[in-house]
């Protein structure tokens, strides 16, 4: 009698699910190739699958400077850090820092702000550099300059005699064209992160890291969500890309990077990325206006809306599960959330109502010190960083060999971005310092599983 009722229940579950022609969204990948974080979610329909493939382009694309032959792929500066996105997000993948002062930033970039807020809250652009310092410039217009990475070594020792070398970075500039910086100059130094999964991170509803931000947390852990200007709703919103969660939407990010990494403008950024006394910058050829037109910034955003996630792997392993509850019990869990609920999505609507394990709060934490840039970005303060997602960092070497760790990317491995945690996060890295040695290799090994 059971079995039939439970078999009746089966037939109409399968039967809903079919009426209804609703699939159960994938949104990861078991790829675990060079290729993992280029995978797309399943299903898309075949207008999404069309704008994901032309998208990719895009977002692969090397743009050239102006006037050129094929005045589709031009627009490039003139003043630019790299032509392709993909220079700095290899594969999709996060960027790192150079390995010394001789070494140029090759996916990384520099904000740069004066003190203080504009009218919308962000910080206040150098007047002839901008709020980034681009290193390249076209034919006749000077490159801005270029800033070098001193690093001072330290050594920790851990329990059970184990030491790690950790490396201090200090910012310099050579070869500054548009005069001296003041002394009052705020930088930030800051790699590539990787773009797969943005769309389900976009897809967690306000309320929810409302939500999260009032929860109680244990010992000295708060955090809170940076509140950003949007340039495309003209209002405050809260903050999720970037470092310090100081961009509002995958969108504005796109559109963003377009004109401050690669001097494209879009109808976000109609003036690319030309300071105020930049009188030759403003006068260079274009290739349009705006050079990305909307169609082609949608499309690169949905490309990332739709990167999946890769799957963790070995969660069988007895030292992988051993690693996973180490995890919480060192409250790591506690800012890198091991589950979060999207909501609603009518952008890409796979995205929605999707349990998700992010390894992420998308929240403000402050950091301590030792990380600090001392650059305020929105409410954002200099010690406070975003909890970036854990999920699918076990194959960040494996798609980019050099791949670094942390906001500049001074950490080499992950066990070094833990043993600089500060801060609200002081405790946590304290336990990993006392962790048998063990116990610590099982928590890696847990985080490489992601
Ligand atoms: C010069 C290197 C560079 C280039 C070129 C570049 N990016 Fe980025 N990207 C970065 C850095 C650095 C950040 C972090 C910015 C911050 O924290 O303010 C970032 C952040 C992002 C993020 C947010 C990721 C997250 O986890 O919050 C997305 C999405 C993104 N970039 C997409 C793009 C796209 C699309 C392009 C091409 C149009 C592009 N980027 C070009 C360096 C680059
Ligand atoms: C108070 C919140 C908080 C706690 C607790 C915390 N983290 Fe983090 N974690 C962060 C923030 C914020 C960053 C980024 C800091 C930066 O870039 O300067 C980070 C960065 C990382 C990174 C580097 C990620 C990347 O994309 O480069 C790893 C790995 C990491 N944490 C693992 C851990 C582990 C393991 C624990 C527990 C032992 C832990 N974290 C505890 C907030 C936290």
């Amino acid at each position: 009698m059971r079995s039939i009722l439970s078999l009746t229940i089966a037939l109409a579950t399968l039967f809903t699910i079919k009426a209804s022609g609703n699939e159960p969204a994938q949104v990861v990948t078991n790829n675990t190739s060079r290729e993992a974080y280029a995978q797309a979610i399943n299903p898309l329909s075949a207008e999404e699958r069309q704008q994901f493939l032309q998208g990719r382009s895009l977002v692969r694309q090397s743009w050239i400077i102006s006037p050129a032959m094929d005045n589709d792929i031009a627009g490039l500066g003139p003043l630019y850090n790299r032509n392709a996105c993909i220079a700095c997000h290899a594969k999709n993948g996060r960027g790192f820092a150079p390995d010394g002062p001789e070494e140029s930033m090759r996916a990384m970039l520099v904000r740069l702000s004066l003190p203080g807020k504009t009218h919308t809250g962000a910080p206040v652009p150098h007047p002839a550099y901008g709020d980034q310092l681009q290193e390249f410039g076209a034919p006749g217009i000077e490159a801005e300059g270029r800033a070098h990475l001193h690093y001072e070594e330290t050594e920790v020792t851990l329990n059970g005699g184990e030491t790690v070398r950790l490396r201090k970075p200090t910012l310099k500039f050579s070869g500054l064209a548009y005069g001296p910086l003041p002394g009052n100059i705020q930088t930030s130094a800051r790699i590539a992160p990787a773009i797969y999964g943005m769309g389900l991170l976009e897809a967690i509803a306000d309320d929810t890291l409302l939500a999260l931000q009032a929860q109680p947390k244990p010992g000295s852990i708060k955090g809170r969500v940076n509140r950003v200007w949007s340039i495309e709703q003209q209002q405050q919103v809260i903050g999720r890309f970037g470092w310090k969660a100081n961009v509002a939407t995958v969108r504005e990010q796109t559109a963003s990077a377009l004109a401050g990494d690669m001097g494209l403008s879009s109808h976000l950024f109609p003036h690319g990325n030309c300071a105020e006394r930049q009188a030759a910058c403003r006068q260079a050829p274009v290739s349009g206006t705006p050079e990305i037109p909307a169609t082609q910034l949608a499309q690169m955003e949905l490309y990332q809306l739709a990167l999946a996630v890769p799957s963790p792997r070995h969660q069988d392993d007895p030292r992988v599960q051993r690693g996973a509850l180490l995890f919480r019990q060192a409250q790591c869990a506690a800012c890198h959330l091991p589950e979060i609920r999207t909501s609603e999505f009518p952008r890409l609507a796979a995205l929605g109502n999707q349990t998700i394990a992010p390894y992420t709060d998308l929240l403000l934490h402050d950091m301590g010190p030792e990380l600090a840039d001392r650059r305020p970005d929105f409410s954002a303060i200099g010690s406070e960083w975003r909890t970036p997602p854990l999920w699918g960092i076990g194959l960040a070497k494996q798609v980019e060999p050099n791949a670094g760790f942390l906001h500049d990317g001074r950490a080499r491995t992950i066990l070094e971005a833990i043993l600089w945690h500060g801060g609200e996060a002081q405790e946590s890295r304290t336990m990993v310092q006392k962790m048998s040695p063990q116990d610590r290799q099982w928590l890696l090994d847990f985080i490489e599983s992601l």
